[in-house]
């Protein structure tokens, strides 16, 4: 199936990441332009090195999404450079497993910004040059703990990725009559940076509560997959939607 992503300009938070690198990777093999945004200057710069190597369309933008002004420098070099955008995938995030009890005030706002206001400030300055030519897609990746609250995720991930969801359709409503399709995509575990530390006996009741299968977690490209599906036209009348992408964890 043709996507028809090919020369689409699409900004990526977290490139440098385990999702971001395999949504870099599946929105470069549907030839469309990539911009790679992240705070880790060497892995987001030497991976765009290499895929520069086999030719493909893609740079990166040393990016600090928990802060207002970098965000803001980042879009205006986009703008500059390509004046216009096309997809947005607010990819970035940290995880926090911190006991609720152990919380601290600073921590919990740290998180909210990096989680949280990001994605509302990156799609605030998206949905600019997406009404402008009235087309555009954003796709936040939220997550099963903002669903579901967390044990093992902390509060304030858990928390701020619930916003996201409360975020996504906020911004569908308002702006879907632009031509601006917005949504969500909620991963279960991955195998990933992110979860490479946590404790075996979590992992492994992950898996044991995936229905399809009980000995692994999802794969970053497979999270990557139904992004590029919804970035797509053919996902066009999807809107203001959460997608779960989780094998079926906790099904209700
Ligand atoms: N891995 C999982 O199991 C899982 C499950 C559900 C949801 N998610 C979500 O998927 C997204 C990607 O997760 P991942 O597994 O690739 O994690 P990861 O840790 O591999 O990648 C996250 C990326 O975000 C970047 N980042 C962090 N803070 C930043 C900041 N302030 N400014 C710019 N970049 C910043 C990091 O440098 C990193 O490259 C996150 O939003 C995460 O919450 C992941």
């Amino acid at each position: 199936m043709d996507l028809m992503l090919k020369d689409k300009i699409v900004v990526i938070t977290g490139g440098a990441g385990s999702v971001g690198n395999a949504l870099v990777s599946a929105f470069l093999e549907e030839d469309a332009i990539v911009i790679s945004l992240d705070k880790n200057k060497e892995r987001g710069e030497e991976r765009v090195k290499q895929l520069k190597k086999s030719g493909k369309r893609v740079s990166f933008i040393e990016t600090d999404i928990s802060e207002p002004s970098s965000i803001d420098k980042a879009f205006n070099a986009i703008s500059e450079k390509f004046s216009t955008l096309d997809v947005l995938v607010n990819n970035a995030g940290v995880f926090s497993s911190t006991p609720v009890l152990d919380i601290k005030p600073s921590s919990w706002d740290e998180i909210m910004k990096i989680n949280l206001r990001s994605v509302f400030l990156c799609s605030q300055k998206a949905v600019q040059v997406m009404m402008k030519k009235g087309y555009g897609k954003i796709i936040n990746i939220a997550s099963l703990g903002g669903q579901t609250g967390g044990i093992f995720a902390s509060a304030a991930y858990s928390a701020s990725k619930a916003g996201i969801i409360c975020v996504t359709k906020t911004f569908a409503k308002n702006f879907g009559k632009f031509g601006i399709r917005v949504n969500c995509v909620n991963p279960g575990p991955l195998e990933s940076e992110m979860t490479k530390d946590w404790p075996p006996e979590v992992l492994n009741s992950l898996k044991k509560s995936m229905l399809i299968w009980q000995d692994k977690l999802g794969m970053p490209a497979e999270v990557a997959g139904v992004i590029v599906f919804l970035a797509s036209d053919k996902a066009n009348l999807i809107h203001g939607a959460q997608i779960d992408v989780n094998g079926g964890i906790y099904i209700s």
